[in-house]
């Protein structure tokens, strides 16, 4: 999603406030039940999460100018009709080939992919959704059934992994809505950043980090070669690396293409950036205060892409590439999709020249965002990645 930063945010509208509201009192509850404190992640699962409350459960629009912020499928077909050709290429080369694409939010992905696949006369005999956003499953069915007919018998919708997968993985913006844990160097020791009630408000509580987030911050400082600043704050994701385990586990043979607005490690934890990586979205307003219309607003995390290529290898996988997302589009046939432009009409060149600025600008989407291929088993490289490849930073 593209990042803004305003100081001030719009007042939501009154059934929005009596759902933060809501959302409010079941945090609380959540809060008393657990003796005082939910760990940040706990937190941001229940306000992104929780059945019938959080932000991916509940029923409010999201994604779009109606929502909260703009994914690179909601801005332009373009962006489905580039990573089309990749899993094309990548299709062509598996047997018995199946696209699942994780996270598929509104469903434009879906479409803009599987027309495009069909116009290659490249389409796969199944393309599955995972999706655990009921609400999101049910308008992904509508826009499908609605935009291409002709083809939604191919599509399933899964609650979980298949047993074993061959072709292509997709999730865009996947990664940073997975829930993170917040820490904070204090001198000799590593603190967890806390939720707790403080008189109806929620505020921060540092406790001793528990083992596991103690040795993911420690394993980080191994890898920088020193200690984090004291008072330094960040997040680590601890759901990141059995998410990817998960899906190293299924892949037999083929691609999955990972798109996340993120950097390397090195980057990620870099002395200057002692605030960390959470950001907040509300009607197009980005911000960094968590503890505001819970439930009403985005919570994301940025990716940090070395932790993930790295549990990836691990598990037998390579790295296809690590690209931003204006070097995949560049690569990928972005040239090939708009060979036609100058016999549009003026007004439809003046949007599709927004909409690609949009995705490839580095002030917008271009730079931040990035994708990160990983494969198993022989396969060519996708052209996506053969132009500025950044796997060595990672
Ligand atoms: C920021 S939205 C992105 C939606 C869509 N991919 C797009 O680009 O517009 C995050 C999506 O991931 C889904 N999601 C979150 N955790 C997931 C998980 N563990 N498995 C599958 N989907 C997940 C959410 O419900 C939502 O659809």
């Amino acid at each position: 999603m593209q990042q803004e930063q305003h100081l001030s945010l719009p007042a939501p509208d009154a059934e929005s406030a009596g759902h933060s509201a809501r959302v409010a009192d079941f945090l609380r509850e959540q809060i008393a039940a657990t003796g005082g404190q939910l760990s940040f992640a706990e937190y941001m699962h229940h306000v992104l999460y929780a059945p019938g409350l959080g932000y991916y459960s509940a029923g409010a629009a999201k994604l779009g100018v109606t929502g909260d912020f703009v994914t690179a499928p909601e801005v332009s077909p373009i962006f489905g009709a580039v990573l089309a050709r990749q899993c094309a290429s990548v299709l062509a080369q598996v047997d018995s080939p199946s696209i699942l694409e994780l996270g598929a939010g509104s469903g434009r992905l879906a479409v803009d992919v599987l027309r495009k696949l069909a116009d290659l006369d490249a389409l796969p005999e199944r393309y599955l959704i995972l999706e655990v956003s009921a609400d999101f499953s049910e308008r992904q069915k509508t826009l499908l059934g609605r935009e291409i007919p002709e083809l939604v018998d191919r599509v399933t919708w899964v609650d979980r992994l298949p047993d074993e997968h061959r072709g292509v993985i997709l999730a865009n913006e996947v990664l940073d809505a997975l829930p993170v844990e917040r820490f904070v160097r204090r001198g000799d020791g590593i603190m967890q950043i806390c939720v707790a009630d403080d008189d109806g408000q929620f505020v921060a509580r540092e406790i001793e980090a528990p083992t596991l987030l103690a040795k993911a911050v420690l394993g980080i400082e191994e890898d920088l070669g020193e200690r984090l600043a004291d008072g330094y704050v960040s997040e680590v994701s601890l759901a990141a690396p059995p998410w990817i385990e998960d899906l190293a586990g299924i892949l037999r043979h083929g691609t999955m293409f990972l798109f996340d607005y993120g950097l390397s490690r090195r980057e990620y934890y870099a002395a200057e950036r002692s605030d960390g990586w959470l950001r907040c979205h509300f009607r197009h307003h980005a911000h960094n205060d968590p503890f505001v219309l819970p439930g009403i607003q985005d919570l994301t995390a940025w990716v940090d892409f070395t932790a993930v290529a790295t549990v990836a290898v691990d598990n037998g996988l390579e790295v296809s590439g690590y690209v931003t997302q204006a070097h995949f589009l560049v690569g990928g046939g972005l040239d090939i999709e708009l060979a036609d432009f100058s016999e549009l009409p003026i007004d439809a060149q003046l949007k599709l020249s927004g909409q690609v600025k949009l995705l490839t600008l580095p002030g917008e989407m271009g730079e931040n965002f990035k994708c990160l291929g990983l494969r198993r088993g022989a396969l060519e490289q996708p052209a996506a990645f053969t132009f500025a490849d950044r796997t060595t930073t990672l």
